[in-house]
């Protein structure tokens, strides 16, 4: 599937850089060009001789070579590869790119490539969950860079958690997603995301705390996967990810429409926060506030329940259908209701109760419910969570 492809695998300062040399040989298997760059790091892990010599190429490493200019620019060579692979992705490097550096020759083609980029994050496990690289990875997936990893387990330094990147054939499987060989390939599915706003009159709207950050993670992940991805956002404070079709609404009326629009689907995830209630008299001009005025009242009428109309619509019902449950006490026994009363597939029910810092944060403690029974996932960050949602999508499809 990968014949013939061409790769540009920059290779950065970390442990992990032992296996992509492997990852080279495995590519090559493939026969897939690969073309090496070290960064200065990357070259006190490996050596340019072994990487040239698996590679059967010369190893790029100086953004000042002349030699290497004269030959091809960098420019040209950031873009004569179908794809750019980063394997190992370090903290710094990740940091650099998020940052849009280019101080080196590995950031330059970052910067300068009009190709798709998957980086392979691998550091230490408190690198990896430290508030700064969480916003990194946050930006570089809004930007869609694609990520594969890490992975979790015992790591070089000693310690143990995610941050160990991920294992060759997983690589060489998120790049052939990238090519659209991916599980999900073929495929269209549809999510919901993010906030509705409901307008009081022109100027003033009712709205929630979400902040679509765990919706943008799942249509980034299933796209990942080589999905179509039909991507319906209410007004979201994280931008939508890259390589999806972006249906912006505002209302939960608006969305409702847009999601049957955009059926026909294989699965739909219905991870927006829509409004239970619409203002039923807002109003066209906008209230005004006059000394001695009665205060205005707000009549309240209930919005359509967009998942459980795609839930139990019979014909054209989507294969897979999950709802979210965001509940603040007994999540378990709440979020199984819910499934029987919405008539979906799945719930992934979570708890959103002040001081566990879920709704607006970057992590997710998810129940998930299916007919099965309930199964407890840990605490991992909210691109996680859509990695393993999209991943158990994937096999329930197949
Ligand atoms: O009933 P509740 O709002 O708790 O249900 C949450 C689930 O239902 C979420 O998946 C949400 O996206 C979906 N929902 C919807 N339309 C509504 C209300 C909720 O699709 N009007």
């Amino acid at each position: 599937m990968l014949a013939d492809k061409k790769i540009l695998l920059i290779i950065s300062g970390g442990i992990a850089a032992y296996k992509s040399l492997d990852l080279i040989r495995r590519l090559r298997e493939r026969q897939v060009g690969v073309v090496p760059v070290l960064t200065r790091a990357a070259e006190e892990f490996v050596t340019p001789l072994t990487v040239s010599a698996l590679a059967g190429v010369k190893v790029y490493r100086d953004l000042f070579d002349l030699t290497d200019e004269a030959e091809m620019g960098h420019i040209e060579l950031s873009r004569a590869a179908d794809l750019v692979v980063v394997a190992p992705a370090t903290a710094d490097l990740m940091a650099k790119m998020a940052g849009g550096h280019a101080n080196d020759l590995a950031t330059t083609l970052l910067m300068a490539t009009d190709k798709p980029v998957l980086i392979a994050p691998a550091m230490n496990v408190k690198m990896w969950e430290h508030p700064a690289t969480q916003r990194n990875l946050a930006t570089l997936q809004a930007d869609g860079i694609r990520v594969v990893g890490p992975a979790e387990g015992a790591m070089a330094c000693g310690e143990f958690g995610p941050g160990r990147m991920s294992e060759v054939p997983e690589i060489i499987a998120a790049i052939e997603a990238t090519f659209g060989h991916g599980p999900l390939s073929g495929r269209h599915v549809l999510v919901t995301s993010g906030p509705t706003h409901e307008p009081i009159d022109p100027v003033r709207y009712i709205a929630n705390r979400s902040s679509g950050a765990q919706g943008t993670a799942i249509a980034a992940a299933l796209r990942d996967l080589g999905a179509r991805v039909s991507f319906i956002t209410g007004p979201a404070s994280v931008p939508p990810p890259a390589g999806v079709d972006v249906i912006p609404v505002e209302t939960a009326a608006e969305m409702e429409k847009a999601v049957a629009a955009a059926l026909p689907a294989d699965a739909a995830i219905f991870a927006a926060a829509v409004a239970d209630w619409r203002v039923d008299n807002a109003a066209g001009q906008k209230i005004k506030k006059r000394a001695g005025d009665v205060l205005p009242t707000l009549n309240f009428v209930e919005n359509p329940d967009i998942l459980a109309t795609v839930a139990q619509m019979g014909e054209g019902r989507p294969q897979l259908v999950i709802g979210f449950a965001a509940e603040t006490e007994e999540v378990e026994r709440h979020a199984t209701g819910k499934r029987a009363r919405k008539g979906c597939d799945w719930i992934v029910a979570n708890d959103v109760s002040p001081g566990t810092g879920i709704m607006g944060g970057t992590e997710n403690a998810v129940t998930l419910i299916t007919a099965d029974g309930a199964e407890t996932w840990p605490r991992l960050s909210k691109v996680e969570t859509a990695a393993r949602l999209a991943a158990r999508i994937a096999e329930t499809l197949a």
